[in-house]
């Protein structure tokens, strides 16, 4: 083990192409004489692959749960949470592995080295939002993991425009880059609504679902509610707890009321921890009339969303 251990770092070209369901690593000279990794279907029960780290006792491993998204849907939020579990240990940085074709590209040997290393029990989990919206990522990774376990956290598709056109404008202006008003951004010169920009199509949950439903069977996707999130964390991740066949250990003692941030704040380890300043931040203006035209025109995705997952969030339709 510790031979191929070495050798893996030096791994120069990694094939990631061949379908594999769990997959076993081997190593094999190529024409240029370099090493080259290539996955190939295992037989059944392989286990994952698993990187000894340096005498700890601790393994790296592939991620048992994945968030998918929604972006800005409190996907962050959900992540830091997760990790008070003993046993969930999150990628520290969104990884991008199955949407980004040069990541996904340095193969499963790469996006393993993004995980931190696990002690026995321990499950290890990323958040990548873009994912849940990106075609070809569901088909990635079930070639990876058929029976991994895959996380959605959605909110009322308005609110997360308006938070993604928030954050758009925050970035530019730390940039120092013109930005423009949402509504003038939204609107033609007649008032019917601009539907091709500003992620509108990330609201469209009905229609990326639909996607993943056609890899995963869906009981496989946990559907997490953003503003439950928001108003009482405790119950979202006592859910997830189960859905992940984890032990219930988050609880409301896990939590305080920051009425500065207007978020519940985690207390880790008896130190108190808020998201940072980028989350929770005060929405850009919007004109009322603006958002009418906008719940008017997700109304009817969002009611094939409710009958596609068989759970109606009640988001507003006016
Ligand atoms: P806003 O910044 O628009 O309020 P993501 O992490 O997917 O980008 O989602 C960001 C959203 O997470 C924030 O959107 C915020 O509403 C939500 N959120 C949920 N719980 C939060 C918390 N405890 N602290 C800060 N933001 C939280």
């Amino acid at each position: 083990m510790k031979m191929i251990l070495l050798r893996l770092y030096h791994v120069k070209k990694v094939g990631v192409f061949i379908p594999a369901f769990l997959m076993i690593l081997y190593l094999e000279g190529d024409s240029g004489g370099n090493q080259v990794i290539l996955e190939k279907p295992p037989e059944k029960n392989v286990t994952y692959p698993v990187w000894l780290a340096a005498d700890s006792g601790t393994e790296r491993r592939l991620p048992s749960c994945i968030i998918i998204g929604v972006r800005k849907g409190g996907t962050r939020a959900l992540l830091e949470m997760l990790s008070l579990h003993p046993q969930i240990k999150a990628a520290p940085q969104e990884v991008h592995f199955f949407d980004n074709n040069t990541n996904y590209g340095l193969g499963y040997s790469w996006y393993l080295n993004q995980f931190p290393p696990l002690a026995p029990g321990q499950i290890s989990i990323e958040k990548s939002p873009s994912y849940f919206v990106t075609k070809s990522v569901p088909e990635r990774i079930r070639a990876m993991d058929p029976n991994i376990k895959l996380i959605l956290i959605v909110r009322d598709p308005v609110t997360r425009l308006v938070s993604d056109f928030t954050q758009i404008t925050y970035n530019r202006k730390e940039k120092g880059l013109p930005i423009r008003e949402f509504d003038e951004a939204m609107l033609r010169s007649d008032g019917s609504l601009l539907l091709d920009n500003y992620g509108v199509a990330t609201g469209l949950y009905a229609d990326h679902i639909q996607n993943w439903y056609t890899h995963f069977p869906r009981e496989q996707i946990f559907l997490a509610n953003g503003d439950r999130l928001i108003r009482a964390p405790w119950q979202e991740l006592n859910k997830i707890e189960t859905f992940l066949n984890l032990n219930h250990s988050i609880t409301k003692n896990d939590f305080y009321f920051n009425a500065t941030r207007g978020f519940h704040c985690m207390i880790v380890k008896g130190v108190r921890k808020c998201l940072s300043k980028s989350k929770g931040r005060p929405h850009v203006t919007v004109k009322t009339d603006t958002v009418a035209k906008l719940r008017e025109f997700y109304k009817p995705h969002n009611y094939r969303f409710y009958s596609l997952v068989g759970k109606d969030f009640g988001w507003p339709e006016e």
